[in-house]
Parts: C-alpha cells; sequence; structure tokens
C-alpha cells in the first residue's frame, strides 16, 4: 500500500482530548472557535480515549469521535488520529493479569496510570488489534484524518525508574527466544557474555534472566542484550499496532518520541516509521546561561531530524511551562516564538502543544495549555500562540520547500550507550550523554548544523565526523572510518573509544584504529576534585574536566599536552594524516572553551562551519540552522537569540528579513529572544 504524504502545511495544534468534555457541548463549540482564532490546522485526537471508545469490553462507542473528526474537518482542522493504548481501560487491567508490567523484583504493578502495558502479553495484544482495527476501519480514510498516531510516549515512565522494560515471565520468555535467534547456541552466548567468570557458564535457556536488583546485575553482556531486547519488544508491539492500522488506511504513521529517550534505541525505531515526532520540554529560565538549555533542547530537535535526514514533526511542547517541573517558571515573553522557531530552524514542519485546553481535574489539570482554565481566548498564553500561528502560516510556502543538509556529523550511539554506560569503569556511571553534550554543545555555540547519526550509519557525504567517546565498535565500523579518512574525510574522537566489540568483549592488541589515529593508547586517568590540571596548545591552555588518558603518540603530530601530574608532557591532543584524510583524537574531557576552539579549527579546514556570514564568533547565546532549499536562493537562515537582553550581530554579506521583507546587513541589534528568518538577496 502506498503510503501518503502530510499535507503541505506548517502543522500547527496539539493534543485534544475532548473526551474530557462531552458533557459540555457549549465548551466544545468554543473549541472549535478558539481554534481558529488561535490559527490551528491540526489537532491530535484520541490519545487516551480507549475508557471511552471501549467502555466495555468488545462494545464499541466511535461515534461521538466521529462527529469530532467531522466538526474538525468542516472548520478546516485536521486530525492525527491516535490509537489510545497509551492507557488501557480499568476492565482490561482488572480481568485480565497478563496486561500489567511486573517490575525486575518481580512485583505485578497494581492497575492504573499509563504506559504500562506488557508488550509480550498475547490479550494486550488482541484488544489492541480490536480498538485500532475498528478505528481505523471507520476513520482511516476519512478526509480529515492525515496521519496516525501510534500510542503515546511507548515505554515512558514504565518499569523500575522508568527503565522501560516489563519482567514478567511472558516477557522472559520471549527474551530467551530473541537471544536464541542472537547467538544460536549456548557456546556463542557464553562466550559473548564472558561467562567462564564468576561461574557464570549457561548450560540451558531457561537459566538466563532479566537482569534484577535481587539477582543478576553486574554482567556487561546480559545488560546490554537486555537494553536490545527491551527497545525491539516495544517496537515489535509498535509494529503491530502499525500494520493494523495500515490494513484499512494509507495514512502516514508517526509514534511521538522522546528525544534521547534511554530505553528505545530510536535510530531502529524511525526505519518502521513514516514520520518521526518529537515531545519536547526543556525547562526554559531554569539557568541564567539559556545556552546550556538551548543546546540540550537543539540536540532533541536534530537528533529527530536527523533519524531519516527528513523534516520531522514537533508533537508535544509546552505552550508555557509544565506541572511537573521541581520548578514550573513561565516562559518569558518572546520565549515561546522563539522556542517553537528553534524546531522550525532544526527540521521540524509543526509546533504542535499538550494540550490543547487545560482539564478541570486530574494529575495534568495546572500543565500548561493553549487554552486556561479561566478567560477564553482572552490570556498572554492564547495570544503568543495566535501570533505564533499567523506567523507560521506565513512562511510555511517557503519553509516547507527546505530541510537542513549539513556537511557534518557526530556520532550518538544508542548501544554504544547502554555499553559504555552499564560497564563498571572510569567513572561510574560514565554518563555518555551528558559528556557527549558538551561536544554537541560547541556545534551549537559556532552555530555549525550537524547530523546526528549512528554507527551503522553511512559515514559518505559528510566532510567532518566527530565521534566522541564511542566505546563499542559494531560490525564493520572501523573500516568504514578506515575508507572515509582515507578518502579525505576528517575524523575526531576522543579518549573512551574503540575499547569494546558489540558484544562488550574488550578489543585485545591495540586500538582497533591506531593506524588512522598514529597512536597508541594506555590507560585512563580520573582526576580527584582536588587536582587541577590543562591542556597546552601552543600559547593557550585549558581546563580539564576530569579524564586524562595517557596516549603514545606514535605516527601523531602532537597538538596540544598535558601540563602536570607524572603524565605532563604527554600528548593530549594529536593529529594524524590517513591517505588524503586526518584523524584528530583529544585525550581528556575538557571544559568547553576547548571544544570552541578546536571545533572552530576543524570546522575551518573542513569548511563545515557556519554558513551565514558574520563578523568573527557568533555572540554568546546565538545560534544558527540553515534549512536549504533545492536552489540556493531558497535557503533559509534562522538566527537565534537565546539571551534575555539586545545582542549585535554583525552581517557580513546582505540578507532579507522573510517576514518583514526589510534588508538586513551590517551590525543588527537582535532584540532579546528574537529569531530572524532570513534569505540572501
Ligand atoms: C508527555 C505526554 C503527555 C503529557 C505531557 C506533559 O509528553 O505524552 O500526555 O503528559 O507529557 O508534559
Ligand atoms: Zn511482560
Amino acid at each position: 500500500m502506498k503510503i501518503r504524504k502530510l499535507p503541505e502545511k506548517l502543522l500547527h495544534g496539539g493534543d485534544y482530548n475532548p473526551d474530557q468534555w462531552l458533557d459540555c457541548p457549549e465548551v466544545l463549540e468554543e473549541d472549535i472557535r478558539l481554534m481558529k482564532e488561535a490559527h490551528v490546522n491540526c489537532v491530535s485526537l484520541g490519545i487516551f480515549a480507549w475508557g471511552k471508545l471501549e467502555p466495555e469490553e468488545g462494545r464499541y462507542e466511535l461515534d461521538w469521535l466521529g462527529g469530532i473528526i467531522d466538526r474538525l474537518y468542516d472548520n478546516g482542522i485536521s486530525t492525527i488520529l491516535a490509537t489510545p493504548t497509551g492507557a488501557m481501560p480499568h476492565w482490561l487491567q482488572e480481568n485480565y493479569e497478563e496486561v500489567r508490567q511486573v517490575l525486575s523484583n518481580g512485583i505485578r504493578k497494581l492497575p492504573g496510570g499509563r504506559h504500562n502495558f506488557c508488550p509480550s502479553s498475547p490479550v494486550m495484544r488482541k484488544k489492541m488489534q480490536g480498538i485500532d482495527r475498528a478505528l481505523s476501519k471507520k476513520f482511516g480514510k476519512h478526509p480529515g484524518v492525515i496521519a496516525w498516531h501510534l500510542s503515546n510516549e511507548y515505554a515512558g515512565g514504565a518499569g523500575d525508574n522508568g527503565d522501560g522494560a516489563c519482567y514478567c515471565p511472558l516477557c522472559q520468555a520471549n527474551f530467551r527466544k530473541w537471544l536464541k535467534e542472537r547467538y544460536h547456541t549456548l557456546d556463542n552466548l557464553n562466550h559473548a557474555w564472558w561467562n567462564s567468570f564468576w561461574s557464570n557458564d549457561i548450560t540451558d535457556w531457561e537459566q538466563i534472566h532479566a537482569p534484577s536488583t535481587i539477582g543478576e546485575s553486574t554482567l556487561d553482556g546480559l545488560k546490554l542484550d537486555w537494553r536490545r531486547f527491551v527497545s525491539d519488544q516495544i517496537l515489535d508491539f509498535c509494529k503491530e499496532e502499525r500494520d493494523v492500522v495500515r490494513e484499512f488506511s494509507d495514512r502516514p504513521v508517526v509514534t511521538n518520541l522522546m528525544g534521547a529517550f534511554y530505553p528505545l534505541d530510536y535510530f531502529k525505531w524511525a526505519k518502521e516509521l513514516d514520520i518521526v515526532s518529537l515531545d519536547n520540554y526543556p525547562f526554559w529560565h531554569y539557568m541564567e546561561d539559556e545556552s546550556l538549555m538551548a543546546s540540550a533542547s537543539s540536540f532533541a530537535h536534530t537528533l529527530m531530524r536527523s533519524l531519516k535526514k527528513q523534516p520531522y514533526l514537533l508533537m508535544e511542547s509546552v505552550p508555557s511551562a509544565v506541572q511537573w517541573g521541581p520548578k514550573n517558571t513561565l516562559k518569558r515573553p518572546g520565549m515561546h516564538a522563539l522556542s517553537s522557531l528553534q524546531a522550525i530552524a532544526c527540521g521540524s514542519d509543526s509546533v504542535q502543544y499538550f494540550q490543547w485546553r487545560k482539564g478541570r481535574g486530574g494529575s495534568e489539570k495546572y500543565h500548561g495549555a493553549v487554552v486556561d482554565h479561566k478567560n477564553g481566548g482572552n490570556t498572554r498564553v492564547f495570544r503568543d500562540v495566535a501570533d505564533l500561528g499567523e506567523r507560521l502560516e506565513d512562511i510555511a510556502s517557503r519553509v516547507l520547500r527546505t530541510c537542513n543538509r549539513p556537511r557534518a556529523a557526530i556520532v550518538f550511539d544508542w548501544e554504544n550507550r547502554w555499553a559504555v554506560d552499564g560497564t563498571a569503569a572510569v567513572t561510574n556511571p560514565f554518563d555518555y550523554t551528558h559528556r557527549w553534550q558538551r561536544y554537541y554543545r560547541a556545534f551549537w555555540d559556532l552555530g555549525m548544523d550537524v547530523d546526528i547519526i549512528n554507527m551503522d550509519d553511512p559515514l559518505e557525504g559528510y566532510s567532518l565526523i566527530v565521534a566522541p567517546y564511542n566505546y563499542m565498535y559494531r560490525g564493520d565500523y572501523a573500516d568504514r572510518v578506515r575508507k572515509f579518512t582515507a578518502g579525505g574525510g576528517t575524523y575526531v574522537t576522543t579518549c573512551w573509544s574503540g575499547e569494546v566489540d558489540e558484544s562488550s568483549l574488550c578489543f585485545t592488541g591495540k586500538h582497533p584504529l591506531s593506524d588512522v589515529l598514529g597512536i597508541r593508547t594506555e590507560e585512563i586517568d580520573v582526576m580527584p576534585d582536588y587536582v587541577h590540571n590543562r591542556v597546552i596548545c601552543g600559547d593557550k591552555a585549558y581546563d580539564i574536566q576530569d579524564l586524562c588518558a595517557l596516549v603514545h603518540a606514535e605516527a601523531a603530530e602532537v597538538l596540544g599536552t598535558y601540563e602536570k601530574d607524572f603524565y605532563a608532557g604527554y600528548p593530549a591532543v594529536t593529529v594524524n594524516r590517513y591517505g588524503e584524510g586526518k584523524a584528530y583524537f583529544i585525550a581528556s574531557a575538557n571544559e568547553e572553551p576547548f571544544y570552541r576552539d578546536f571545533l572552530k579549527m576543524v570546522a575551518e579546514e573542513t569548511g563545515t562551519g557556519c554558513t551565514l556570514k558574520v563578523s568573527g564568533e557568533l555572540p554568546k547565546g546565538v545560534t544558527v540552522n540553515e534549512r536549504r532549499g533545492e536552489e540556493e536562493n531558497d535557503s533559509l537562515w534562522f538566527v537565534q537569540n537565546f539571551n534575555a537582553g539586545e545582542t549585535a550581530v554583525v552581517f557580513e554579506d546582505t540578507y532579507r528579513d522573510i517576514e518583514t521583507g526589510e534588508e538586513v546587513s551590517g551590525e543588527c541589534v537582535m532584540k532579546g529572544y528574537q529569531c530572524l528568518i532570513l534569505k540572501k538577496i
């Protein structure tokens, strides 16, 4: 079946949960009126409506939903229709114990809550098929339905401390099956897990149990395979939902992903979805230096675009503040537009919110929404949303022709993450994502667009690849890096890379890329808090955060050395020519200025820097993304000022502001939280 694309619009709207208001027709009327006022053109409908759609087992009541879809459609508002498995009705949880997840201590959860079904349960699969099929049959070809929203935030908040997993006997049995498919024999499995240590040899598949706080919790290979299995098993459920709705519908299928959500390998997930979508909830204004939050939020957006290297959808964001944060600070004037345009700048073709209207009760009654409990459309938040909706309408035709197409990539890999964080070594936890983000932040500071790729993605087409803390080398990764560098690419990597293979077994002999890097790696020191050391690069010195790898330059040239300690003078930064290309190695984990200066240097060498012509470096807190068009003149630059105050940017070329039509050149004083959208003249 041919899967259709979305209509050519920048979508603006959000989660609409009218099931809360079915007994208040005046509210439903007002919703339509206010949606039009807010320039809303799309809602996500029925996400948690299973209880109202199937009030009793097997008795479907879909007409109320049909009425709402019709009315929205008649008023020019499209529907992204949800399958309602995000929250199970009570009859299901009470009547069939197996649908409820089991925690790693073996205790089954009580009924209640959401995102908590067992992905292996045959009963859950059957009930899901029933409701999903009924919805698809009835609404799958409705002209107002433009896409499917499968479930909600799969695995979000599930399991022990949100690890996403169900540890029930059905899941344990599926885990053993999954392992049999991967290893075929117990000999292979025992080798991969290094089971001859601590008398761990498995002699029967039934001896295998998921990692648990009251059982095996330290075996690296088991922990890594369990993480892979959990992601695959929940994906298997998602694929079944997708296939059921596709029986009667050719609309594209999405599910709302959560950025770098730890339990699910979204690179694998994205391959099964027609379009990627994101729920994003940064805590704006928490820190005086907004660049930290802005770059973290940019990471989530950029990751989503990179998964398919296509525009994605911002499916949820909050128009003001959430209710679940430690401090729920309101968005300052200007921040709503800026944070929403940040999504568009990074490749989103939508700005959607959770949720349209605040409910009167329940756990999220104080979560920010477009329509508040009081004052209808007469609120600051509503006006901010309506203004943004109007802006999106104005820029849509230009933006929809474009997408970011950077020539630099940074490697972020879920399996590497699970392996490095699950291994006891160096620092516990290692905290891959946090350390990795220091590199991403440098790209953001320099206004450099970058793709985020994993170890399986092609490396061709990029001039620069940065791979921080790439501890695991999976499959033929090292060979592909060798080819990339020999062919003229620039490869940057760091300490704690090339340590283990895909089974988390350590490489022996030498670093798998020792020829490319031109170095020999030895130990890694972790500086205690009271020790300070620096990297000396020519006349510059940079503070080290904590890790100092001890390496020896063989073919490589030394660009920086350690200042102190017993390894003073050892290489801290090296570069090696390899074939037509170059490979850099950064031996220590440093403080921020190092990354910015280093990246600036390699960006200049590789021509991958900021494509907007500005004088000198971008001011702190200001970044740029470029959405490229097919024609050079179609390219758009989003210049985003995350500072609260005015900030001057000096343009070295002449651009046109596509919203005001004004020419922009020379010094331009941007307002606090302003976003300019420019094209070349
Ligand atoms: C998630 C969920 C929504 C809502 C919001 C609140 O993203 O998908 O249903 O609970 O969080 O921030
Ligand atoms: Zn289970």
